[in-house]
């Protein structure tokens, strides 16, 4: 028996992250949100006052990193999330990362991984792979939403702005950019909501198995 991994990218705010959760608790796999280890990243060199752009420093920053201590709460800040695309553009961070990511990967039962470069790198060969997208306007919303809910203060237009140098960050960079994989079927979710793309996510996965 091997491992069974489902790999699903997408840029932020995209809704990934919950439909990862989901179906992992739907197949009884493990999750890793990638997200989340460029985050402990730049936190840990922010917490130590050091730059965010020194290879070395933030080389040594990943490899320290254990994948166990990743605190979503705490890493879930807006500025932590600019931090991290940041430190994201740095190959030699990437290789230590996706080292301990495919590590994650490759204990059985097996496990949803999500992120930006999880079916081009990190799991090429996942026998499922899911591409998740919407408009930029529209994960600006949920994400101005999310925001106001939990107090914080924004504006709509800030929040756009912020997603899209985020996308262009992303995107744009050359090492590992964030794009589908030729294998990845695609979920726009601009009109639908998460219950509906839950759905189609899960049918997709069970025609895949
Ligand atoms: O998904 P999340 O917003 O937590 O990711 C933060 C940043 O980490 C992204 O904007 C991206 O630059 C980087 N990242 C990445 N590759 C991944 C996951 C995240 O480059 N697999």
């Amino acid at each position: 028996e091997k491992p069974l991994a489902i790999a699903i990218d997408g840029p932020a705010a995209s809704g990934k992250g919950t439909l990862s959760r989901r179906l992992a608790a739907e197949f009884g796999l493990r999750h890793l949100d990638t997200g989340l280890t460029y985050r402990g990243v730049a936190k840990a060199l922010i917490d130590q006052g050091l730059p965010l752009d020194d290879e070395d420093i933030a080389e040594k920053a990943a490899l320290e990193l254990d994948l166990g201590g990743l605190d979503r709460t705490v890493l879930a800040e807006h500025g932590i999330g600019e931090a991290a695309s940041r430190v994201a553009v740095m190959p030699r961070v990437r290789r230590a990362l996706v080292e301990k990511q495919k590590q994650f990967a490759a204990a059985m039962p097996g496990a949803v991984l999500d992120g930006r470069d999880i079916g081009t790198v990190v799991c090429p060969d996942a026998p499922v792979k899911l591409y998740v997208t919407a408009s930029a306007e529209v994960r600006a919303e949920r994400r101005f939403r999310e925001i106001v809910s939990n107090g914080g203060e924004a504006t709509y237009e800030q929040v756009l702005e912020d997603v899209k140098r985020r996308d262009a960050r992303d995107m744009g960079r050359a090492d590992s950019p964030l794009r589908p994989a030729p294998d990845a079927h695609l979920l726009d979710t601009s009109e639908m909501d998460i219950e509906t793309a839950f759905l189609e996510a899960r049918a997709f996965v069970e025609k895949a198995l």
